[in-house]
């Protein structure tokens, strides 16, 4: 008997801790192998020897989580289902002389592997302590192990002294912001990386006040721009851009400017990731989808060994509390060469199985 309630409350402990996830839950707690929420907010994901890492925003309790205290959280699964704490990747400074001094903002981490260079390389929107949201920087960090420790670079505009190559030389004199930051470099917010099939990184990410999204082309090393780059969805005010590509088609997903608050999605199409990108509308389909189900979006994941299965990785803010904020993974429904997310309260990856 004794032996018995013994291994019960054993059972009990380990379930509390240990939790053994078979589903995706999206918009409920997600505990790690310590039995403690996934602390990964605006993340993104790398795989990297059959395993997911997943990075984001370390946050804390209350208001002032919404700035940089801790750093870019890492965390592993071999099964997406179930997450083992890696802990801090890259921590930020107590130094006030470091452009990731705590107390910074920094989000929307992403980390490219670069086969070349046998280096992880980590880019993220900083803006520099106290200032705000006017800073409008990329910050990029490296690491020779992918779980970190990431070494913090340095930080800057993007492609500072280039012309986007979509727009005519004579809009030289212009009003546009980006003719206004020519010299001393794009604004970078919400951002996002993609490498293609090729081994070419791109950096993603909301600039001139959020007007217009530029996508940019790395260095063979990722850790600087090319130099090439173009201006896509003009004064569409898209932020939360998220990339993927199927069949040889390039899909985009992002999000309108409200802040912290939930808006309708965007998604778009391009034959190239230079462009022409065309808009498909808000992918979100039934009740909340003008909200996407109050999330926005972070990331869009392939899945392993399974042909065209994608799924959405959103965020559920909790601007009040950001260390509560909650996760919404669906998958991604083709529809043509459109795409849709439809809510689910419970799934799994044999969707992908069953569906296609
Ligand atoms: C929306 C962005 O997507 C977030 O990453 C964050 O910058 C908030 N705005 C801040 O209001």
């Amino acid at each position: 008997m004794k032996v018995l309630v013994f291994c019960i409350l054993l059972c009990s402990v380990f379930s509390m801790k240990a939790q053994n996830y078979q589903c995706f839950s999206p918009g409920q707690l997600w505990k790690d192998n310590n039995g403690v929420h996934i602390n990964a907010h605006g993340g993104g994901m790398l795989i990297y020897k059959k395993t997911y890492y997943w990075f984001g925003e370390h946050k804390i309790e209350g208001k002032t989580g919404n700035t940089a205290q801790v750093g870019v959280h890492c965390y592993s699964s071999k099964d997406l289902y179930n997450w083992t704490d890696e802990g801090i990747a890259l921590q930020v400074d107590d130094d006030m002389n470091s452009d990731i001094q705590k107390g910074c903002i920094l989000e929307r981490p992403k980390v490219i592997y670069n086969s070349k260079t046998k280096k992880f390389v980590m880019w993220f929107h900083l803006e520099l302590k106290g200032n705000g949201y006017r800073s409008a920087r990329a910050g990029i960090a490296i690491a020779n192990k992918v779980t970190g420790p990431y070494r913090f670079i340095r930080s800057t505009r993007a492609t500072p002294g280039c012309f986007p190559v979509n727009v005519d030389n004579n809009e030289i004199g212009g009003k546009h912001i980006y003719v206004r930051d020519l010299n001393n470099g794009q604004m970078v917010r919400d951002q996002q990386l993609f490498v293609d099939d090729d081994g070419v990184a791109y950096h993603i990410f909301a600039s001139e006040d959020n007007r217009t999204l530029h996508i940019a082309e790395l260095t063979d090393d990722y850790l600087d721009y090319t130099g090439k780059y173009v201006r896509v969805f003009e004064e569409r005010y898209m932020e939360a851009p998220a990339l993927f590509k199927k069949d040889g088609l390039y899909y985009f997903m992002g999000s309108g400017c409200t802040g912290w608050a939930p808006n309708a999605a965007r998604s778009a199409v391009a034959p190239s990731i230079w462009g022409p990108w065309t808009e498909l509308g808000n992918p979100c389909v039934g009740e909340n989808s003008e909200k996407t189900f109050y999330s926005q979006s972070t990331y869009i994941l392939p899945v392993q060994g399974k042909k065209n299965a994608f799924i959405y990785m959103g965020d559920r803010w909790k601007p009040n509390n950001p260390i509560d904020g909650r996760y919404i993974w669906l998958p991604i429904q083709f529809e043509e060469n459109k795409f849709k997310i439809k809510w689910m309260d419970q799934w799994d990856l044999n969707f992908f199985s069953s569906e296609y």
